[in-house]
């Protein structure tokens, strides 16, 4: 344990949330419904209220960031809190809430970094389609504009988390609504389109010459051949085409390369899959490449490949039972354990080198990525609270170390990272897994909202004070 000692002077040291995970309250003060409200209810398995309660708790949770050495939190706007229906006239309570949240941040030197959307579109935009639908587009743009004008206590942004995960939990694992399986054609179109609402904001943003930074997310997932053979080679080319590259292109390049245009057109033929690419789409990414300010990287596993031609299908494990994942994407291939690679109770591989090669890879490859975040990382457990002792959550401890150590070393050697958000702040609602995968510097009691340390949390502040 502690590789690391020390933490560079000024690095951004935060924790990171989002709307629907912490703040509760789904009905309150006129908040519009998400994609996840009636979905959760027919399912019946967990609630979204009140999670971590953040919409009333925010201060006690400010508080412990700053009293533990965070220099800054992740957030994100709810967009229904703003726009109950997606678009229209804003909801003056929901702005209100945002200003208090900002203003508490900002009051207790916390800075926020806000992200305008988090796996949460409004239920109506998400049934006329979601991201698949383009004029969804131009209300995510208006959205936009309204709180860059709005929030100018606000002076770094991201525009949408993880375009990756929507899209293959929508339409490729099926454990996000409208829950499809293997879905190619709808996946591809989702992460196009997705870009294409990131880069209008972006060039929204830069036109309206604000004083701040904007950016986006990506969940990057490093993918090894499992032995190196030619085949196993192709399958890891194929799919990190399909879940990092294709992303990495259209954000920093404007452009899909040739040689990611083939991979992915190997997998669309091979699963009768379409992608639709309209005129100007490309100059809007184009106009938008060069013009991001920083890049938010999500990480928190690598994967390992074999070559496959079987049919598609797969097992999520959202029970914490180890050995229950398997995915298998017909002509691409199939994800399998690496021995020596250990794993989460989720069947997550834990292997920090796999943060360390992917930010190389990302300095080498996409220069205008300019400075990076590490927006999340961090390990997903079972805990429960005894009311007396503090939670020793070593293993966390552990893995933040290696990947901090990862992000340090990566940084030593010229890549330009600036900070590290461990997800999450404090325990709080997992979209497919409920409330038993809790990744907290702070423990929730969901039943009365009291926050306790973790161990976790005295290690974050002992290296905060090492800066
Ligand atoms: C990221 C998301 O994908 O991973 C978070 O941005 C999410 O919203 C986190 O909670 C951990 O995933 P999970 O499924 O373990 O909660």
């Amino acid at each position: 344990l502690n590789r690391v000692t020390t933490l560079p002077r000024g690095f951004v040291w935060g924790g990171a949330t989002a709307a629907y995970q912490v703040e509760g309250a789904t009905k309150a003060d006129g908040k519009g419904k998400t994609m996840w409200d009636d979905y959760l209810e027919e399912q019946g398995r967990f609630s979204p209220d009140p999670a971590s309660d953040f919409y009333h708790l925010y201060p006690t949770d400010i508080k412990l960031a700053q009293d533990y050495g965070l220099n800054a939190v992740r957030v994100s706007i709810a967009w229904t809190r703003i726009f109950p229906q997606g678009y229209g006239e804003p909801n003056e309570k929901g702005v209100a809430y945002y200003h208090r949240l900002f203003k508490e941040c900002i009051d207790h030197g916390v800075t926020p970094y806000v992200s305008l959307h988090h796996f949460d579109s409004p239920k109506n935009l998400f049934d006329a389609g979601d991201w698949l639908n383009r004029k969804n587009i131009d209300h995510f743009v208006d959205y936009a504009r309204f709180c860059f004008t709005e929030f100018t206590e606000v002076k770094n942004w991201f525009t949408v988390n993880e375009l990756i995960s929507l899209a293959l939990s929508q339409y490729v694992a099926g454990n996000f609504p409208p829950n499809h399986h293997f879905d190619i054609s709808s996946a591809i179109q989702a992460e196009h389109n997705e870009l294409l609402a990131h880069a209008r904001v972006v060039n929204l943003y830069k036109s309206l010459n604000l004083d701040g930074r904007i950016g986006l997310i990506h969940v990057l997932q490093p993918i090894y051949p499992i032995t190196n053979t030619k085949e196993n080679q192709h399958a890891a080319d194929l799919y990190d085409a399909f879940i990092n590259r294709f992303l990495l292109d259209g954000t920093f390049l404007g452009e899909y390369s040739d040689e990611t245009m083939a991979l992915i057109n190997e997998i669309l033929s091979k699963n009768d899959a379409h992608l639709d690419i309209q005129r100007d789409d490309m100059e809007i990414l184009k106009a938008a490449s060069t013009r991001n300010d920083y890049f938010g990287l999500n990480y928190y596993q690598s994967q390992f490949i074999q070559a496959y031609d079987g049919p598609s299908g797969n097992e999520f494990n959202g029970t914490g039972e180890k050995g229950t994942t398997s995915f298998s994407f017909h002509g691409v291939g199939q994800l399998v354990p690496k021995a020596g690679v250990p794993t989460t109770d989720w069947d997550w591989n834990i292997y920090p080198e796999g943060l360390y090669d992917i930010l190389k890879r990302v300095a080498r490859e996409y220069p205008n990525s300019h400075t990076i975040y590490i927006t999340e990382n961090g390990l997903g457990l079972k805990e429960e609270y005894n009311g007396e002792d503090i939670i020793q959550d070593d293993k966390r401890i552990d893995y933040i170390d290696q990947h901090v150590d990862a992000v340090l070393r990566a940084r030593s050697e010229g890549v330009d990272v600036q900070g590290y958000f461990v997800w999450s702040l404090q325990d709080q609602f997992s979209w497919a897994n409920g409330y038993n995968k809790r990744y907290g510097l702070f423990y929730v009691d969901f039943d009365t909202q009291k926050r306790h340390v973790k161990k976790s949390a005295q290690w974050f502040k002992a290296l905060a004070d090492t800066m």
